[in-house]
């Protein structure tokens, strides 16, 4: 069985997303405590949260600054005065993203993903700009075994040639060991897997004439296990965690900060209990080792099997069935993605009310 956080609160409409500000701040302040004593920077990736007051929270818990994935998520934060950001994408600006990206470099201290000599030349071109070269620095993303993004690391030497004779400042190395999520037990061996590709490619760098400034890897089953050769690690997930971590292991019950409260609104079919949450509640990523779409602590860790889009069907597993009307609380599998279709968090603390908080960056996917 799982078990979520307490809560007693009432006093709000479902379908809701639940902020437990204590367990966040644990959390918050844990990661940071351990990459602390390592000697490695956090650089959070806040498309977890996409929230300032959050944000606000990891850099008083030391961070150095912010990851975000989209100009849009970086427009944002920046607007609400965080002022060193890493886009750890490998954009490809042009046109009027280009416009908006020389525009951010003038005002944030900018870090962009490269992986492709075309998405240089872009890069280059988008901070020329019009009204005059925009400072900025570029990491080059390594693919460490998820197999998604990145060059081998033997290749990273000449692309950061590249971006070198076009201009571009190299500041280091970058990877996202998103094979961690393979499977549960799968977060060492992909942290393992960050340290040594990032450390070819760095040493490939470093023969092609560069300062390796950074080797940054990142995701939260691999930010437990840092390698030696890790200057800054970016998890996201971790200031919240979800039911993805916890059966991979990556976290505790007791460190869920997020989850959505529904409202049993359907016990018509035996076995079954309907919640007022569906796929535009709790979103839809499942992997593959994962059955459902969410766990329900406060029904004996029964699983929501089935979503249409404002429904989620729980199956009872032998629980009795909850009255129509009773609010429980769900943990989803993947909580960035249910994070990004509500505006704000309703906050608990102490299992007791604490206002809201906007989530000023959700959607901005652009
Ligand atoms: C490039 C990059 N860095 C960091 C992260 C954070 O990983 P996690 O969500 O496992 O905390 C992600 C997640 O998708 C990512 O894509």
């Amino acid at each position: 069985m799982i078990d979520g956080p307490a809560v007693t609160v009432a006093e709000f409409e479902t379908p809701a997303l639940l902020l437990d500000l204590d367990i966040m701040e644990a959390n918050l302040a844990s990661t940071a405590a351990r990459l602390r004593e390592r000697g490695i920077a956090l650089r959070p990736h806040a498309k977890t949260h996409k929230s300032a007051e959050v944000a606000r929270h990891q850099l008083d818990h030391g961070a150095a600054g912010l990851t975000v994935a989209t100009i849009g998520e970086a427009e944002v934060f920046a607007r609400h005065g965080f002022t060193d950001l890493f886009i750890a994408y490998p954009l490809f600006a042009t046109g009027t993203k280009a416009a908006r990206l020389a525009e951010l470099a003038r005002r944030v201290k900018l870090r962009i993903g490269v992986e492709s000599v075309a998405g240089a030349q872009a890069l280059a071109g988008a901070l020329a700009g019009a009204n005059g070269p925009a400072p900025a620095e570029v990491l080059i993303e390594i693919d460490s075994g998820q197999h998604r993004t990145g060059m081998q690391p033997a290749a990273a030497g000449e692309l950061a040639a590249a971006c070198r004779s076009l201009g571009l400042d190299v500041a280091g190395v970058f990877t996202h060991g998103g094979h961690g999520y393979a499977s549960p037990g799968s977060g060492p061996g992909a942290a393992a897997d960050e340290d040594a590709a990032l450390w070819s490619a760095a040493k490939q760098l470093t023969g092609a004439g560069f300062d390796v400034r950074e080797v940054s890897a990142g995701s939260t089953p691999t930010a437990a296990f840092p390698g030696s050769h890790i200057t800054e690690e970016r998890p996201g997930t971790y200031a919240f965690n979800d039911r993805q971590q916890l059966v991979l292991g990556s976290c505790q019950p007791g460190q869920i900060a997020v989850t959505v409260a529904a409202t049993v609104v359907s016990t018509t079919v035996s076995g079954q209990a309907v919640i007022d949450a569906g796929s535009k509640a709790l979103a839809s990523d499942r992997p593959a080792w994962l059955t459902g779409h969410g766990a329900v602590p406060d029904l004996g860790g029964a699983v929501v099997m089935a979503l249409s889009e404002h429904h989620g069907l729980v199956d009872l597993a032998g629980h009795s069935a909850p009255a129509v009307g009773t609010v429980v609380t769900v943990i989803p599998n993947h909580i960035c993605t249910a994070v990004n279709l509500f505006d704000r968090y309703t906050l608990v603390r102490s299992g007791q009310p604490a206002g809201t908080w906007p989530i000023e960056a959700r959607g901005h996917l652009s």
